[in-house]
């Protein structure tokens, strides 16, 4: 039982929770740029009209902008073999309708890339991690506009054409299926349906018709876009990437495995149905018909989607929940809610943590898709803590990350073809649902802190030496 060989180990950001330098060099404004601090107690604010002394962590991040050769080569020191990374859409069009690219923005990730080559790690790239241009929320309520997707095709063409030959593995979404939540309307689709006041992110004004029309516009720009990076370039290979949840039936009753059945069908198949088959699945006629959503669709839309399907599946896994067609105490998650399992432990964010589940997702997700398989987020979200002698311990981190190995490779063993594993937020960045530092993911401490103190300087953590061992040794040294 062992890791194939050329497994890709390696680690996951996105551009709006590291870069920084928001304005630099010709970026616009993105939705991330756009959103307030906030914590694990106090929701962040999305706010249309930037306000004078209200802190938005995206603006400076962990400034990687400025620092990414240093982090890519402490990257290169653990052995990564891939880099999961996202460019920020607005710096290659700031608003997003340009019709030509920013020179500068794709220089800019052109370093990025040879740094990577450089060392020999292989880039993944994402290419919308909840960085939709604002522009284009004022003008078309992001994706619920149709004429978005020219502009997602435009932003892929420059992409595609600049990176030929040097990017083999491209995301086109990033959890797309946060757009079958209300809270992930804004992230993954830019639907903002108020723009006169400030909105509160956990409280969005949400209409679910709107949302599943932006939806289906994303799903016809990433199956377009899938086409087009094939034929620019043969060898690309483009995946779609789901939040996974797992999720078991809370109790052996009969309504509970069908509510586990219909939340599996709604979160973590829906959109992975569309993107890796390249049809509706037939049960969503119902929840669209229950639910009074009509989705209006082009007469080409349906020939768009099956020349489109993707060629791996990708997910992020950090927690599951259980369902119940009655009443539960709730439990936190990634973005969404569900009920609490009693035999897990939660993080200091209270995401129920359940290792074994990692092997349930991957073999649910084989078993449907037959298609290769990389885990592109997983890790543990935790207040760190500096030791007097400057050390910092993670060995919470340490288990964590261990415990979910040692499933995937079960599931390894079970059939299951996973290519490759990317932890997330290999060096700490900034929260994507609470806006903080606080929230730390990395094996390298950045000195950065949320009342805006820290000189943003990299320190390794104990887990940086131990996930060495783990990529050296192909994931067999895992104590
Ligand atoms: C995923 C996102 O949902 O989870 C990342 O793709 C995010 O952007 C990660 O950072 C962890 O979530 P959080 O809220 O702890 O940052």
């Amino acid at each position: 039982m062992s890791f194939p060989e050329g497994f890709l180990w390696g680690g996951a950001t996105a551009a709006n929770q590291l870069e920084g330098a928001w304005d630099e060099d010709g970026k616009g404004v993105s939705i991330s740029d756009i959103s307030t601090g906030g914590s694990a107690g106090k929701s962040k604010r999305i706010t249309p009209v930037l306000e004078d002394g209200t802190y938005y962590p995206s603006h400076v991040a962990i400034d990687h902008y400025h620092r990414y050769k240093e982090d890519i080569r402490l990257f290169a020191e653990m052995g990564f073999k891939v880099y999961r990374f996202s460019v920020n859409w607005t710096r290659i069009f700031p608003t997003g309708l340009e019709k030509e690219p920013n020179e500068k923005g794709l220089r800019f990730y052109e370093g990025v890339v040879d740094e990577c080559l450089k060392y020999g790690i292989e880039p993944l790239i994402t290419i919308c991690h909840y960085e939709i241009p604002f522009e284009l929320v004022k003008r078309y309520n992001g994706f619920a506009g149709r004429e978005t997707i020219d502009c997602f095709i435009r932003y892929c063409r420059a992409l595609f054409e600049r990176f030929k030959g040097k990017v083999k593995y491209w995301l086109t979404f990033n959890e797309l299926n946060n757009g079958t939540n209300p809270v992930g309307g804004f992230l993954a689709l830019g639907v903002l349906n108020e723009l006169e006041k400030p909105t509160v992110f956990q409280e969005p004004k949400d209409v679910p018709e709107i949302r599943f029309q932006a939806l289906h516009h994303a799903f016809v720009a990433s199956a377009m876009a899938v086409r087009l990076a094939h034929e620019i370039d043969p060898d690309y290979r483009v995946g779609c990437m789901q939040i996974f949840c797992t999720s078991y039936p809370l109790t052996p009753k009969p309504e509970d495995t069908m509510a586990n059945i219909e939340f599996y069908h709604r979160m973590n198949w829906f959109c992975a149905d569309v993107q890796c088959r390249g049809y509706y699945p037939s049960y969503m006629k119902r929840y669209f018909r229950e639910n009074k959503i009509n989705v209006k669709m082009e007469p080409e839309d349906e020939r768009v989607l099956q020349e489109g399907p993707v060629d791996f599946y990708t997910c992020s896994y950090y927690m599951s929940f259980c369902q119940t067609a009655g009443e539960a105490e709730s439990a936190l998650g990634n973005m969404i809610q569900g009920a609490k399992n009693p035999y897990l432990k939660a993080s200091d964010w209270g995401w129920q943590i359940d290792p074994v589940g990692l092997r349930v997702a991957l073999n649910q997700i084989y078993d449907r898709y037959q298609l290769p398989i990389m885990v592109v987020e997983n890790g543990l979200g935790a207040y760190d803590k500096k030791e007097a002698d400057g050390s910092i311990n993670d060995d919470y981190r340490i288990d964590y990350l261990r415990q979910h190995i040692k499933q995937m490779e079960e599931a390894v063993d079970d059939g299951v073809d996973l290519i490759g594993y990317t932890t997330w937020g290999c060096i700490d960045l900034v929260s994507a649902s609470t806006g903080e530092y606080a929230k730390r993911y990395g094996f390298i401490y950045v000195n950065r802190f949320d009342d805006g103190t820290g000189d943003f300087s990299r320190e390794k953590k104990k887990s940086f030496d131990w996930y060495k061992r783990v990529i050296a040794s192909n994931g067999k040294e895992l104590d």
